[in-house]
């Protein structure tokens, strides 16, 4: 696997990839990776393409009193996961390469940003947008691969994709969970074992919210709530959404079941499909 970590050496480095017309994909992650990240790998590479990551802790992406700083960064044990799940090229911009002085450009995606972790999180969605644009200009991909975990960010990533005309593929890939339910995420390593004993709680509340929903019964996401904070997570939302809009759900369209909530210091997400 070659590592890149300035543009000039990136282009260079797709181009040789593209030699003899193949496909580039694309898996821009922020590190800490975990199987989550390589069943995006794997997806990527599925498709006969070559597949290139990117490892950038974007600040842009984190409020002020975020964990930005102690945000995990593993360098080597990524690079030796990437190279065990036949990763091609890893793309390691530092914060100057990718915001260089002078930088002044923000890429805000309206309507589906706006509400669950959009209002959680103001500014968060802009950060995300701005730097998966440069990503795709920089890498020029055919195709992007990212987790339905952040199922918000797939949203706001496809809604920016479709109007501003670029020309990729995004492929949504289902989340990676534990043997108990527990979504991996980069940030379960912040979680004590008693946090993570009662953690569980989360997938476990929007399972039996999905079931209740489904079932045509009422009350389903104040009883999430209810169940959540009995583990000691303090919830942001538990919500039920169009998942193409991320708004009101609508008759026979297909819903989304989304929750954030902190238990100790760590925010965690999740989210769950739920028939029409
Ligand atoms: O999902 C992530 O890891 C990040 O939000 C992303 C898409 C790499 C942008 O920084």
């Amino acid at each position: 696997m070659q590592i890149v970590h300035h543009l000039p050496d990136l282009r260079r480095a797709v181009a040789a990839l593209r030699t003899g017309g193949a496909r580039v994909a694309l898996v821009p992650t922020m590190g800490a990776l975990h199987a989550g990240h390589m069943a995006l790998i794997d997806a990527a590479r599925a498709t006969g393409a070559k597949v290139v990551a990117s490892i950038f802790v974007n600040p842009k992406q984190f409020g002020p009193n975020e964990d930005l700083s102690r945000y995990p960064r593993p360098a080597e044990a990524d690079k030796a996961l990437l190279i065990a799940h036949g990763c091609d090229l890893l793309w390691m911009p530092g914060v100057d390469d990718m915001y260089p002085a002078g930088f002044a450009t923000n890429v805000s995606v309206s309507g589906v940003s706006a509400g669950l972790d959009g209002a959680a999180r103001p500014g968060h969605f802009d950060g995300v947008a701005t730097v998966v644009s440069k990503l795709f200009n920089q890498v020029g991909p055919d195709a992007a691969f990212f987790g339905e975990k952040d199922f918000q960010q797939l949203a706001v990533i496809r809604r920016m994709v479709a109007d501003l005309d670029v020309d990729l593929e995004i492929v949504g890939v289902p989340t990676v969970r534990e043997s108990d339910g527990l979504a991996l995420s980069s940030r379960n390593v912040y979680l004590s074992a008693d946090e993570r004993a009662r953690a569980v709680a989360l997938p476990r509340a929007l399972a039996e919210a999905k079931r209740a929903i489904e079932a045509g019964e009422s009350g389903a996401l104040d009883a999430a709530m209810a169940s959540m904070a009995a583990a000691g997570f303090v919830t942001d939302y538990v919500s039920l959404v169009d998942a193409g809009t991320l708004s009101e759900p609508q008759v026979g369209r297909p819903r989304r079941l989304l929750a954030a909530a902190k238990i100790g210091t760590t925010r965690l997400i999740d989210n769950l499909h739920v028939d029409p």
